[in-house]
């Protein structure tokens, strides 16, 4: 008889309690604006991808650290009730990450992250998980926990032949070691220039951004590019995946509905073409709500 195993996709990241408020733009240093109401809803890259592909039809595991709190205890209340398996989530003495945000009229974010217990997963951490790690489908992971953290994770996975789904967001200086256990890097502009020295502009400078990041050992890239959409450098071929066109009212978790849909695509066996299809049909519809998670669309709304 076989027993049908179902492909589990593990999360690794961060959990935040997000504050937003949208002014027509984005204050400049030293400026006060009256901007509109306040809200606080649930956040953080990692919780935001993992409840993005659980939305979307994926089986999800998520582990992150949250503080002694309320906002700890209301984010794991809030996972529980996704339906994600936080079996396994870890406590700190430190205060529960927090983002602030501000959102501008044509919904573009600025973000201040207190990582607090985020900054507090440690190597021994990611251990006590290494059996979720080797029997997942699908690694996700993203750069708001320390980075020898993120190193250790992608090297137990890709040891045990599990793929690694990279975010690398926030851009920060990473270990060259760590681009070989990549399957799939999915930077934004910004990141890729970062990674790379190469300001991605177009085609043709993000083939070239694409190509150094390649060489280094990443084996997929799709590159996110904002309100055009997305660029591939994969092994299936290098694609285009326009976005839709639609009026954006706060992007936050854009990028985060992506990775999700990502996921879940891959999981389930389709191209990534199709998985970049799927993931940017997501992302619109993200957009065009207010905050991270409350914004993040389910399967059924995906046409
Ligand atoms: O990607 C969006 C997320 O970045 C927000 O939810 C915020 O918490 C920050 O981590």
């Amino acid at each position: 008889m076989q027993i049908e195993t179902k492909k589990k996709i593990l999360v690794i990241g961060s959990s935040n309690t997000d504050m937003t408020v949208k002014t027509p733009t984005l204050p400049r240093p030293g400026e006060t604006l009256i901007g509109g109401e306040f809200k606080m809803g649930a956040g953080g890259k990692g919780a935001n991808q993992a409840v993005a592909a659980k939305r979307l039809g994926g089986e999800v595991s998520f582990v992150c650290k949250v503080g002694r709190d309320v906002f700890g205890d209301n984010s794991i209340a809030g996972y529980l009730k996704e339906g994600l398996d936080v079996s396994r989530i870890l406590r700190s003495d430190k205060p529960s990450g927090v983002a602030l945000i501000m959102v501008d009229g044509n919904g573009e974010n600025c973000i201040s992250v207190a990582s607090g217990a985020n900054s507090d997963i440690t190597e021994a951490d990611i251990d006590s998980v290494a059996d979720m790690i080797t029997s997942a489908s699908l690694l996700v992971l993203q750069l708001e926990m320390p980075t020898p953290c993120v190193l250790k994770a992608a090297k137990l996975a890709y040891e045990a032949g599990v793929k690694v789904l990279l975010n690398p967001a926030p851009a920060c200086p990473l270990p060259d070691e760590l681009f070989q256990y990549i399957f799939l890097m999915t930077p934004n502009q910004t990141e890729s220039e970062f990674f790379t020295g190469i300001p991605v502009h177009d085609e043709a400078s993000a083939a070239e951004a694409a190509a150094v990041l390649r060489g280094r050992g990443v084996k997929d890239i799709i590159m996110t590019m904002g309100s055009k959409g997305s660029m591939a450098f994969t092994e299936e071929g290098n694609f285009f995946t326009p976005a839709h066109k639609v009026q954006a009212v706060d992007t936050t978790a854009a990028g985060d509905t992506f990775c999700g849909g990502l996921a879940v695509a891959i999981v389930e066996g389709k191209s990534l073409r199709e998985a970049a299809q799927f993931a940017t049909a997501a992302s619109a519809l993200t957009v065009q709500k207010m905050g991270a998670q409350e914004s993040i669309p389910y399967r059924s709304e995906i046409k």
